[in-house]
């Protein structure tokens, strides 16, 4: 029996919010070596993209640390990269508790969070002092980013370039988020001209790094591909798909919650998404949804992902994922 699985029924009695507290403060205090020593060696299946070198194709998904407390011990639990955010212009607390909600028959979680964050400044500097340390990690490090809730959508380019421009010597690539249902009219910015205006913005400020976009799985086709010709027509580097969904038919009567569905119920259409998207473009495609075993990342990869991410997954399996993963 791995470590996680005495500890998940402990972390499961708590509020779930209370329970990703709990774990990412012992995350954030705990020694790599230590991290290293209980879970193994990280699982080595080398990949290549956007010039990034990855010694394994799982991440962490954006989410779980979203105020990068915990860098080193992603790579000490054997992820072969780790994106953190969603970062905002402003610090702000996100929407009131209880937010964040489990359905552990569906292995599945819904959540509200509301982009609660530090801030970009607050992390910029924070991350800082990790380099300084001498810890920062030797796995690549993705920034998402956000708009801040109280930015009309109007002025979203210039939020997102702020939050850019202070984090951007410690991002080796960077996401820009348009699809977290928490914020009201994120997802607006999906549309062609609000989304090219972001990139257009960023890019002119630095393109030296690459810079994905992530997209809700809830897109219909014609805006799968509007998507893919604004991948071409603003050299966007490559696509994250997908957030969580706002479909929530998998969830029974009764105990609906308002918020993003992630987890197995989101394991077909992100599959599908992740099809259409590589059979439209050449740029690479890191897979997020659903993935909760070995089997669901193969079909990711068949469909033509580059990388996988994981969130749901790894609060139902723990870092046994990332091994069962980096196996197939
Ligand atoms: C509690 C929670 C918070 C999340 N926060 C973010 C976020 O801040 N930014 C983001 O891009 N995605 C966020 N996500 C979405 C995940 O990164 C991921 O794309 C989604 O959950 C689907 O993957 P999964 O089924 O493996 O969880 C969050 C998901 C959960 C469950």
């Amino acid at each position: 029996m791995n470590l996680y699985e005495i500890l998940k029924p402990l972390l499961f009695r708590l509020d779930a919010e209370a329970a990703h507290h709990f774990a990412i403060g012992g995350l954030e205090t705990a020694p790599p070596f230590l991290l290293r020593a209980i879970f193994g060696d990280a699982p080595m299946l080398e990949r290549r993209v956007c010039g990034l070198k990855f010694r394994n194709p799982v991440g962490l998904a954006a989410g779980m640390d979203k105020n990068a407390v915990a860098l080193p011990a992603w790579e000490a639990m054997g992820f072969g990269f780790a994106e953190v955010g969603t970062l905002t212009a402003k610090a702000q607390p996100g929407n009131p508790q209880p937010r964040l909600f489990r359905y552990p028959e569906l292995q599945a979680l819904i959540n509200r969070m509301g982009f609660n964050n530090h801030g970009a400044d607050v992390v910029a500097a924070r991350l800082d002092r990790l380099k300084a340390s001498g810890r920062w990690p030797r796995i690549p490090v993705g920034i998402n980013l956000g708009k801040s809730k109280v930015t009309e959508l109007a002025d979203a380019p210039a939020d997102y370039l702020h939050s850019y421009r202070a984090l951007l010597p410690y991002g080796d690539y960077f996401v820009v988020n348009v699809s977290s249902p928490n914020t009201p009219g994120l997802r607006e910015l999906q549309d062609k001209d609000a989304l090219a205006g972001i990139v257009r913005t960023l890019r002119d400020h630095d393109a030296a790094k690459p810079l994905f976009v992530k997209i809700a799985p809830d897109l219909n086709p014609p805006q799968l591909d509007a998507i893919l010709a604004l991948v071409e027509s603003e050299n966007i580097s490559g696509l994250i798909a997908t957030n969580t969904t706002l479909d929530h038919s998998a969830i029974p009567q009764g105990r609906d919650e308002t918020g993003g569905l992630s987890g197995a119920p989101l394991r077909c259409r992100a599959n599908e998404v992740v099809r259409i998207l590589c059979a439209g473009t050449r740029r690479p495609v890191i897979a997020s949804g659903g993935i909760m075993s070995g089997e669901d990342a193969r079909a990711r990869f068949a469909a033509g992902a580059a990388l996988v991410q994981i969130y749901t997954g790894f609060v139902y399996r723990g870092p046994a994922l990332i091994r069962e993963i980096a196996r197939t």
